[in-house]
């Protein structure tokens, strides 16, 4: 079903996908003067609310496909698993960004740390595992691991930490015998994470990074400043450039990091706009959601400046709001992403506190 909500015509960037992702990007397209048509399968998609058209249909959906990219004249996700199929499809016909081999990497935990490591970019140890056998491989005497599909994983789904081989094999049945990676345990002492913006004719600009704090391997708060020291910083965006770079990506790509006492490894990239880069949105002179919108439709990006120390907290399943609890010390905004019903573990906004500045 395809909504007609404006039908004026005029440059049309697609969303795939409808969470609150898709809907920070809609509205900084519209602060552009710019249309979105948002292509979900969820009837209850908050994206829809703010786009200019919406179309409700699976990813498989040839026919709504071919409507959509009628429509449009780019297209960008906003959630990385989309069926391969559909991704081939629409850039077959329209420019899509970042580019599909970049999201294919994405997908597949095993192909994205290998990508990773071929770079010569630290990774947490891994390997594959693809039937029982393999976990024969891993030598739990020595070490525990983390098994983890190598696709469909988010917020902590689709992974568990393994102490022995039985246990290992007892989860991997559990998990429908679906390709996994395990790797070790990394003993980090911060999760960081960045968000680089590449525009068509190259050039490369970075948000700083954020300390990133996780519950239950869900996003709890990011701070900035990260409070590392200045080499770090400095290796964090040498190491995203090259990625991005390596990839010929265009548009916002974000990267989480394990920082050790040591060592600088990467956990896992994201081609798209991210949960620790929300801060952005009142931090910044511009906000990830912007910059991505800029990138894609070929407008100058902007240097990112930070304006404001602050923390951005995610409101989880039952967590109060929490504007209540604004103190003389900071100065709360708060996002609602207006999603149909409260889940357990379901992000359902944010709070960015702006610390007020002593004077
Ligand atoms: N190898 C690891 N060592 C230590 N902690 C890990 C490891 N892998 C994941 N985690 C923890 O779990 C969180 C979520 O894992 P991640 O691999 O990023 O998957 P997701 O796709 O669910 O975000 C990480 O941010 C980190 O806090
Ligand atoms: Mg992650």
């Amino acid at each position: 079903m395809t909504k007609d909500i404006d039908s004026k015509s005029g440059k049309i960037i697609g969303i795939l996908g409808g969470g609150q992702l898709g809907s920070m990007l809609a509205i900084a397209a519209s602060k552009l003067g710019l249309k979105t048509h948002i292509y979900s399968s969820s009837k209850d998609s908050p994206a829809f609310n703010y786009s200019t058209k919406y179309t409700i249909a699976d990813y498989d959906d040839e026919i709504a496909l071919k409507n959509f990219i009628k429509e449009i004249d780019i297209a960008t996700i906003e959630f990385e698993n989309i069926p391969e199929q559909t991704l081939n499809y629409i850039s077959d016909y329209v420019p899509l960004y970042p580019n599909k081999e970049s999201i294919f990497l994405s997908q597949d935990r095993f192909l994205e740390k290998n990508f990773i490591r071929e770079n010569s970019i630290d990774v947490a140890d891994f390997m594959p595992i693809n039937n029982i056998d393999d976990i024969k491989k891993w030598d739990f005497n020595l070490r525990p691991g983390i098994l983890k599909t190598r696709k469909f994983g988010y917020d902590g789904k689709g992974q568990k930490i393994v102490t022995t081989a039985k246990m290992c094999e007892k989860y991997f049945i559990e998990m429908n015998n679906s390709p996994c990676i395990i790797e070790e345990v990394v003993p980090f002492n911060m999760e960081v994470s960045t968000i680089t913006a590449r525009s068509q004719d190259g050039s490369i600009e970075m948000f700083e990074p954020s300390r990133n704090i996780h519950k239950n391997h869900i996003l709890h708060t990011s701070n900035i400043p990260s409070g590392l020291s200045n080499a770090l910083i400095e290796k964090l965006h040498a190491i995203s450039k090259l990625i991005i770079s390596k990839l010929n990506y265009i548009g916002v790509l974000s990267i989480e990091f394990f920082i050790t006492n040591n060592n600088i490894m990467v956990n896992e990239i994201a081609p798209r706009v991210h949960n620790s880069g929300h801060w952005t949105m009142d931090g910044a002179n511009i906000s990830q959601f912007e910059q991505h919108i800029r990138a894609i439709s070929n407008l100058p990006i902007v240097e990112p400046k930070t304006l404001h120390s602050l923390e951005m907290l995610n409101i989880i399943g039952n967590d109060i709001y929490y504007w209540e609890k604004s103190n003389d010390n900071e100065v709360r905004k708060i996002h609602i992403y207006g999603k149909k019903g409260i889940k357990s573990g379901r992000k359902l906004g944010h709070v960015n506190s702006i610390k007020k500045s002593k004077s």
